[in-house]
């Protein structure tokens, strides 16, 4: 069966012309039926269901199949019997505009991402953060974020004002695409679609970075709809997040599923991980750490102690990492290289070779 983004049943012309421009706005395809039997027939394969409130009777005579995501839609305060034919309908709601247009326009983006093949849920997002100046963490958020393109949908997410850039360390280096700079003056719901396909994108992973010179200033309205946009386009967001976090990069770390501290196993770096983690702690319970191995002597096990967090990988010393930086290559070049291997066993990623044994 071939999925419809979302249905409006109506003969109601100026219902139409109104959720018609809110479809636009939301980049969905909107399939119209004008009596009842012809909206019963598209009904399963909408990813939506808007039923116009002149024709709710109708609809909910015709008895349709229980289902998610049915809205009953009208203009101003509904009439009393609206909502028995709402429920008669399986719908979940009323919907009145010009109020809740707002509302809608998000439905109707969630929709479009959906059949845009995106998943309907939101993408598991991981931070990365570094312990320590210069303790791996931009690195490895790369490795993560290039080894789970190989399989799904990535976006990485650079959040550090004064790194590198994300896409120099992954090989994006001048791509085309949009960046901080164009996204913090735009304004309402995001198209999480049209927001994968504006990114500098390569090999799977889409990334968001900064423009060259001066850092703009993000601000948590911009970022938090950017976030949300991304997740809900995507399998995975890996977040390049910066040491020292401002209310809007905090923010962040409360909405990611899990935080990753890349530690130096030195006493220096254990002590200033240390005071990362007690602020991490305090915004997100879960946190995790990842060891830099070979930047000193102390055991990963036993850094992860000290650090009172529970040790997901031991990311290994590249020898030739900053030569295939420069070159474009990226730092997971090659499937076997050690620091994908770390990546993979950090987000529980199985080989190739695993997958065939
Ligand atoms: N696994 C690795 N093997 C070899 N070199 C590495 C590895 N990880 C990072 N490096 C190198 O260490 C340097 C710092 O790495 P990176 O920028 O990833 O650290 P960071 O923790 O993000 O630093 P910052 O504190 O600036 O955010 C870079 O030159 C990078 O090439
Ligand atoms: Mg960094």
């Amino acid at each position: 069966m071939t999925s419809t983004t979302a249905l409006l049943i109506t003969r109601d012309e100026l219902l139409l012309d109104d959720l018609l421009r809110l479809a636009a706005a939301a980049g969905c395809t909107l399939e119209v039926a004008h009596d009842a039997p012809a909206g019963l027939r598209a009904w399963s394969s909408a990813t939506v269901v808007l039923v116009g409130v002149d024709l709710a009777s109708r609809v909910a005579e015709q008895r349709p199949p229980r289902r998610e995501q049915v809205h009953v839609v009208g203009h101003g305060p509904a009439p009393d019997d609206a909502f028995r034919h709402a429920l008669g309908a399986g719908a979940v709601d009323v919907v009145e505009l010009p109020g809740s247009e707002t509302w809608l326009v998000e439905v109707l983006t969630d929709a479009g991402d959906a059949v845009a093949g995106r998943r309907a849920g939101r993408a598991h997002t991981v931070g990365v953060v570094a312990g320590s100046g210069g303790a791996g963490a931009t690195t490895f958020a790369c490795a993560l974020a290039l080894t789970a393109a190989a399989t799904r949908a990535a976006t990485l997410v650079d959040l550090d004002p004064l790194g590198p850039g994300a896409d120099r360390v992954v090989g994006l280096d001048g791509a085309d695409g949009v960046r901080w700079d164009g996204l913090v003056t735009s304004r309402g719901r995001l198209s999480s679609h049209s927001l994968r396909t504006a990114l500098p994108a390569k090999d799977g992973l889409a990334v968001l970075t900064w423009e060259m010179g001066a850092p703009t200033e993000l601000d948590a309205a911009s970022v938090r709809e950017v976030l949300s946009a991304t997740q809900r386009g995507n399998d995975l967001v890996v977040v390049d997040l910066p040491r020292a976090l401002d209310d809007v990069t905090a923010e962040v770390v409360t909405r990611c599923d899990r935080v990753l501290l890349v530690t130096d196993p030195t006493v220096p770096g254990v002590a200033s991980a240390g005071k990362v983690a007690a602020v991490l702690r305090s915004l997100n319970p879960r946190v995790e750490a990842v060891v830099r191995a070979g930047r000193g002597t102390l055991p990963a096990a036993q850094v992860a102690e000290a650090l009172g967090l529970p040790l997901v990988a031991d990311v290994p010393r590249h020898r030739r990492l900053a030569e295939h930086v420069d070159l474009g290559l990226g730092p997971v070049h090659g499937h076997r290289s050690a620091l994908a291997r770390a990546a993979r066993t950090t987000l529980g990623l199985r080989s190739r070779q695993d997958r065939v044994a």
